[in-house]
């Protein structure tokens, strides 16, 4: 379970750029008037795009943008884990470590980033280059286990795929991501095991008229033998 606190040292202040306040303004005229308050997670998204994470003069602001009550931003910036409450390395791996990640080995994951980068959850390599963060489910547990790297998801992991996404990360570059055991999406691993049939083949024509007399007949003998009881107790 990840914890979600504000850090501990927070800016001064927190601004918009003029090209994000120009998008937070084209967000917010998406709802209707009085409605604002439904932009506040992508105002949070894009206040986490400029600065790299989410401090509290970050949430008042936008709280304040909203006219929300500053709480009720906080509670939605501590409850998504897409939030970084804290400033991150350059390169952000979120480890899911829900319960299908957790079911399908999201444990070696955390052991490859501890061993690869020498630092555990919720830690920053020295040189500022690597975070690991742990998240809750990050809605791709049909290719369990899964970690986030920036805005892409890197699914069915093990301890050596891992390894070898961090170790292109380390040379500066941008691994595939996607089903890392070679699967298309999510198709199933193995053979599948459901619609098997060729979805081109015509469909065999039913004989419906054949198929409505033998429903009226079994309903009629039902009628029989039901008034036959019915006359025999009688
Ligand atoms: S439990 Fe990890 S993606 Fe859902």
């Amino acid at each position: 379970m990840s914890v979600r606190t504000l850090a501990k040292n927070q800016p001064a202040s927190f601004a918009f750029t003029s090209e994000a306040l120009e998008q937070s303004k084209r967000v917010i005229a998406k709802y209707p008037a009085g409605r604002q308050a439904s932009a506040v997670i992508p105002l949070l998204d894009l206040a986490q795009r400029q600065e790299g994470w989410v401090s509290r003069p970050a949430i008042e602001c936008i709280a304040g943008m909203l006219d929300m009550p500053v709480i009720r931003v906080l509670e939605v910036a501590t409850f998504y884990t897409m939030f970084n409450l804290h400033p991150v390395g350059k390169t952000h791996v979120q480890v899911c470590t829900s319960l299908s990640c957790a079911l399908r080995g999201s444990n070696d994951v955390v052991k490859a980033c501890q061993e690869k980068l020498g630092v555990g959850l919720g830690e920053t390599t020295p040189d500022g280059a690597f975070t690991v963060s742990e998240v809750e489910c990050a809605g791709a547990c049909v290719n369990a286990p899964v970690a986030q790297v920036g805005d892409d998801y890197y699914e069915d992991l093990d301890f050596d795929s891992t390894v070898k996404i961090l170790d292109a990360f380390k040379r500066g570059e941008k691994p595939p991501h996607g089903s890392q055991s070679g699967r298309d999406a999510s198709a199933p691993a193995g053979e599948p095991t459901s619609l098997t049939e060729d979805p081109t083949k015509p469909i065999a024509k039913q004989d419906l008229v054949a198929a409505k007399a033998a429903f009226e007949k079994a309903k009629a003998e039902a009628a029989a033998a039901a008034a036959a009881k019915a006359s025999g107790k009688a």
